[in-house]
Parts: C-alpha cells; structure tokens; sequence
C-alpha cells in the first residue's frame, strides 16, 4: 500500500498539504480468464467507507468535479479507461493520470479537484467517507483558497 505521507497532521487539521494525496496500490488477482481487483474498508483505505458513485457516459471534452470537500477523503479509480485528475490545495498543484483498475488516487479533505480528459468509455469510481451532503462542499475557489491558506502548514 502506498505510504500516507502527513496523513495523521492533515486529519487532525495541523497541516493539508498537496502529497497526501497518493496512488494506492490495490490487489490484484491476475487470471486469462480476466482480472480481479478487491477494496475493502479498513484495510485498504485511511477511511471508512460510506458511499459509492461513479461517472460514465461523460462526452469528449467534458469536466467534472470542479469543487472541495471540508472533510470528505475519497478515493478515485479509473475503472475503465483513463483521465487526469488536477489537485490543488491551494498553494501547491499536481495533476494525476489514472488508467488502470488496480490504481487508485486518494484524496483527502480540503483539495480541490478537477477531472479531465475522460477517454471514450471511461467510468470513474469514486469510494467516499461520507453520504452526499451539499454543505461540505466548497464550489467557490476563491473561498477555497482562503480557507484552505488559513491553515498552518
Ligand atoms: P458533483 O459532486 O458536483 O459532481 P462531480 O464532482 O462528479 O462533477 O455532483 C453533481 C450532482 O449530483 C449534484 O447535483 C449533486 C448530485 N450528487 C448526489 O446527489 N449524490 C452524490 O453522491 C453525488 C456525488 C452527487
């Protein structure tokens, strides 16, 4: 499993900082007959699994996401094909090219997050912390950046 540099200062609040978020690396069960990938909650995931989604049928040159979360940490994974996921949080910028099941990008709280460059048929999981709650999202950048500045580092 890959390694959650910062982890326990960015869940206490201390310090959030861009490289906490990091590829896990799933299980794999190789077969000819086709490829097994397995999550399961407090084993693979610094969260508590409470929710699952995912975007399929996204049209060429389509964006999603485009907000923040206060405290929900997700985990996002290309189930089929590929796309780049941009994350900022608020200081520091990276993007991130998912294109394999067995990958998967954590996301922890207050980044903002765009994702892009859906390939034709590509389907994105997303495994969440929280049910949907319109409240901790942050839709507005500029009071993103605000916030998310405000915090020690
Ligand atoms: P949003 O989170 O903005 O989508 P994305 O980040 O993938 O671009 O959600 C789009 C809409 O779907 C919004 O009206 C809220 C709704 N929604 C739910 O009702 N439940 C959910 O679990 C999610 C993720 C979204």
């Amino acid at each position: 499993m890959a390694r959650f540099i910062g982890r326990n200062k960015a869940e206490s609040g201390a310090n959030i900082v861009i490289d906490d978020c990091q590829i896990i690396d799933l299980p794999r069960i190789t077969d000819p007959r086709g490829n097994l990938t397995f999550i399961e909650g407090g084993r693979h995931l610094p969260f508590e699994i409470k929710r699952v989604y995912y975007l399929y049928d996204v049209p060429g040159g389509a964006e999603r996401g485009g907000h923040a979360h206060k405290d929900l940490k997700q985990l996002i994974v290309a189930l089929s094909g590929s796309f780049d996921v941009r994350l900022d949080d608020g200081r520091a910028q990276k993007t991130v090219h998912l294109n394999r099941g067995y990958n998967g990008l954590y996301v922890c709280s207050m980044i903002w997050r765009e994702i892009t460059n859906f390939s034709s048929g590509a389907v994105c999981l997303v495994i969440a912390s929280n049910h949907y709650d319109e409240s901790d999202y942050y839709r507005d950048y500029a009071g993103f950046v605000t916030d998310a500045q405000r915090v020690a580092r």
